[in-house]
């Protein structure tokens, strides 16, 4: 009986060290992927269209479109993003960073990235 107890106790000591070992801050591990990013559900319509909306299209609408860029249409903003220059501007890679007021938040940054690398679909 002794015996059992004691291993019982080592038995809890043991698996409260392995489970105080365990420390995982999702944010750490994923900055992109807390619970308030969507990653997965990635579209032009309810994703890209709606940050451009927010961000872009009072410059980059209307008749006289900021730098010629035109962002309110879906083929507009393919042409742009084919081009590379959509990805440069939000990153500031050898043009001016997008928006001028400054950069998009990383997780809009990184739904423009699996946009534009899963074919920049007009879904
Ligand atoms: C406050 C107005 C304003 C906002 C908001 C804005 N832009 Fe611009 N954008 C400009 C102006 C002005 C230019 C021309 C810049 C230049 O050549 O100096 C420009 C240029 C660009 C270019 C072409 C860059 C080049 O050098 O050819 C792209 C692409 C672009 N913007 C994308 C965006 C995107 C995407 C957003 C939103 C995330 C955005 N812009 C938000 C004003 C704006």
């Amino acid at each position: 009986m002794k015996r059992l107890l004691a291993s019982f106790a080592f038995l809890a000591l043991f698996l409260f060290f392995l489970v105080s070992c365990y420390y995982d801050n999702e944010e750490a591990l994923y900055p992109t992927l807390n619970n308030t990013c969507d990653t997965t559900n990635v579209t032009y319509s309810a994703t890209i269209a709606p940050i451009l909306n927010n961000n872009c299209t009072g410059c980059h609408g209307g008749s006289i479109p900021s730098g010629g860029i035109l962002l309110t249409n879906y083929t507009s903003v393919q042409t742009v993003a084919s081009s590379g220059l959509l990805m440069n501007a939000l990153k500031g890679n050898g043009v001016p960073l997008m928006p001028l007021s400054g950069s998009l938040s990383s997780c809009n940054l990184t739904q423009f990235q699996i946009w534009v690398r899963n074919g920049m679909l007009n879904n």
